[in-house]
């Protein structure tokens, strides 16, 4: 197996590598197995990527702890931040290769991984910031006689961090970041459908003088590297992004040592639209909700609840909206909508199709594979509106993870806030009114940890971001996201 693959863009070469990154070096993994990434445009195989499983995992942690206990941890604050910023100048200077893999690798087109510039590397410079701003507190305590108290915040130690596939460099950052910033080292397991970039990301950590073993990066399979690294003894922390069926056995594995665990897991998000919205801005913003990443996002608004007085006009323009978007492989700038990930995703897809239709949703736009000319090879789905959808039917309560609207009409105000929040999930949220009370009211009765008024899925470094009920706990972006890589210690000293 080569170290390094190249791979043809469309716009050119874009190269890294292939191996496992364990404790600086990369090394094939200790079976000697590998596996493929394709291109889910074409079908098209793109490297051949080592595949590490328990015992690989079993040296990554080895070598992070190292890395922890050694001199990772005499490394100061500002050094830290000189690494970030490093780094970020690195992602900054590669960004256009970067946003390349991730459309190769996972299909979102140019348009959308291109875009991501600003998110990125406003998340490296943030962490960057933050790393210099931790502290710990001097606390008064009511004790009798001289007995001083203050907290040290501490990094929590070796950490593994599960990705999916949806945005492989943005969800790499949200877990680099925040380990180097806390002093925390970090083994990444990247999603089997979309290694190339997280392994990109660690070379190029490499060069901005990350020490060995505190960054180190394990493609492999879930049941395999996942699953050791989420049970492992040695690991003290899992933060996780993925299905929330994985995250509940990331739960389970994490009980042996009682690791602490984030989890940043799927949704079904309600996105209400008011009679009295601006609808010249309802129409794509409902839209995008959920056709952006061709609907690969945990928080994507996917169940549209629309005031009945306005439910055909607004469907119909939301199916226009959607059937005008064009559809191919992301390598084309013009594309606005990729394939999905893989095979299965498009069979996982396309079976929430037909029993949309058995349930009795009709489909306004899309509702069916794509596989006109060269379409045939990728899995491609069409930006799909149902109307016709009620609460209880299968396409209304469970994530498909597509391009897939299920439009459901409300009447009244206490009636939307019940039925939006009668789902397991609690991501995101939206709604779109000019009615300042409303906006109001549904802010505080949404139970998600994000509600979008008048735009969708606005995220920022410094804003927290994360779930309620089955959507997981802990939040990634904002000063929240450094506590969960912290500990809290109280100290106590007796000075008379
Ligand atoms: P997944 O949750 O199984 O995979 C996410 C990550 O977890 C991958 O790195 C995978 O290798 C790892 N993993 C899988 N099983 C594991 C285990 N037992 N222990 C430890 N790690 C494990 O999601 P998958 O299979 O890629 O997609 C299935 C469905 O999950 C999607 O259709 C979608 O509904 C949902 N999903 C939601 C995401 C979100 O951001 N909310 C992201 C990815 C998937
Ligand atoms: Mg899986």
């Amino acid at each position: 197996m080569d170290t390094v693959t190249t791979v043809s863009g469309g716009s050119g070469l874009v190269s890294g590598p292939t191996r496992l990154l364990i404790d600086g070096q990369w090394v094939n993994a200790a079976s000697g197995k590998t596996f493929e990434t394709r291109n889910p445009a074409t079908g098209e195989i793109l490297a051949d990527v080592a595949e590490g499983d328990a015992e690989d995992v079993n040296r990554a942690v080895a070598a992070a702890r190292r890395a922890f206990k050694g001199s990772w941890s005499r490394v100061k604050p500002n050094e830290r931040q000189m690494i970030l910023l490093r780094l970020a100048d690195l992602v900054e200077r590669h960004f256009d290769d970067l946003a390349l893999l991730d459309t190769l690798d996972m299909g979102a087109p140019l348009s959308r991984t291109r875009a991501g510039r600003q998110r990125v590397l406003g998340m490296l410079r943030y962490y960057a910031g933050m790393a210099t701003a931790l502290h710990g507190e001097t606390i008064e305590n009511s004790l009798p006689g001289d007995i001083f108290s203050y907290t040290l915040k501490e990094p929590v130690g070796v950490v593994g961090a599960i990705i999916p596939w949806n945005g492989p460099l943005s969800a790499s950052v949200w877990k680099i970041g925040p380990a180097l910033a806390t002093g925390c080292t970090v083994i990444l397991k990247p999603a089997e459908e979309a290694p190339l970039t997280p392994l990109r990301l660690g070379e190029l950590c490499l060069e901005a003088g990350v020490p060995p073993g505190v960054v180190n990066i394990v493609p492999g399979f879930g049941e395999t590297a996942g699953a050791a690294l989420a049970a492992h003894p040695d690991v003290d922390k899992v933060a996780f992004t993925g299905s929330h069926v994985t995250g509940q056995k990331i739960v389970q594995a994490s009980a042996g040592n009682l690791k602490r665990v984030s989890l940043e897991l799927g949704g079904k998000s309600p996105d209400i639209v008011f009679a009295d919205a601006d609808l010249e801005a309802a129409v794509p913003g409902a839209g995008m909700a959920v056709f952006a990443n061709s609907g690969q996002i945990c928080s994507a608004g996917t169940r549209l609840f629309v005031e009945q007085k306005i439910y055909d006009e607004f469907t119909d323009r939301v199916a226009k909206y959607g059937s005008n978007l064009r559809v191919g492989d992301g390598r084309d700038p013009d594309v606005q909508v990729g394939p999905l990930v893989s095979a299965e995703q498009l069979e996982r897809v396309t079976g929430y199709l037909a029993i949309g239709k058995q349930e009795g949703a009709r489909p306004l736009a899309g509702g069916t594979r794509l596989i006109d000319g060269k379409l045939a090879q990728g899995y491609f789905v069409p930006p799909t509106v149902f109307a016709g959808v009620r609460d209880d039917m299968r396409i209304a309560q469970e994530e498909i993870f597509g391009p897939v609207i299920s439009a459901i009409p409300f009447t009244d105000i206490e009636e939307v806030i019940e039925r939006g929040n009668a789902t397991t999930f609690g991501l995101g949220s939206g709604v779109w009114t000019k009615d300042v009370s409303k906006a109001h009211k549904l802010a505080k009765a949404i139970r998600a940890g994000s509600v979008w008024v008048n735009c969708y899925q606005a995220m920022d470094p410094a804003v927290p971001f994360g779930g309620y009920k089955m959507s997981g706990y802990g939040r990634e972006s904002g000063l929240q996201h450094l506590e969960e890589y912290l500990n809290v210690k109280a100290v106590w000293i007796r000075t008379a």
